[in-house]
């Protein structure tokens, strides 16, 4: 049985090394590179939030019985945070702005990488836990949800 963290922390590996990738096509002005890792970055990571806050998160607060001003709360506020970063990152692939992508890359892992450490340490720890052998049924579950078009 996969435990979520494993599932979920490969998910952050993956998004991060795409990240990386669109941040070198910005840096070299290879602007058809920038498109298309830059757009997979996007669509990666915003279906990664949407299955964290439609799925693991109120499971969390479910079954850790920590609503309220609680861990999840915390985590879909920094979510918030980084949807005008996305929307940085959206205009300079538009408009071509290699300089423009790659500051906003930057301010965006600084808001990224503490909040991803939070939840691998933390909460999807916490969630494999809580569920004991249900876990592998919510991975099926957000596998299946991942692929969902
Ligand atoms: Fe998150
Ligand atoms: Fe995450």
């Amino acid at each position: 049985m996969e435990p979520i963290n494993d599932y979920m922390m490969n998910d952050h590996r993956e998004v991060d090394a795409i990240l990386a990738r669109s941040r070198e096509a910005a840096g070299a002005s290879d602007w058809a590179a920038l498109k298309r890792e830059g757009e997979s970055f996007l669509a990666r990571i915003e279906r990664h939030i949407e299955l964290e806050e439609d799925l693991l998160f109120p499971t969390f607060d479910r079954t850790t019985g920590m609503s309220g001003p609680g861990p999840s709360e915390t985590m879909r506020s920094e979510h918030a945070e980084m949807q005008p970063i996305f929307a940085r990152m959206r205009a300079a692939i538009e408009s071509r702005d290699g300089a423009g992508y790659v500051r906003a890359a930057e301010n965006l892992y600084e808001v990224l990488h503490p909040h991803n450490v939070k939840e691998e340490q933390m909460m999807y720890p916490m969630l494999d836990q809580a569920l004991g052998k249900e876990a592998g049924a919510m991975v099926d579950e957000l596998k299946r949800r991942a692929l969902a078009p």
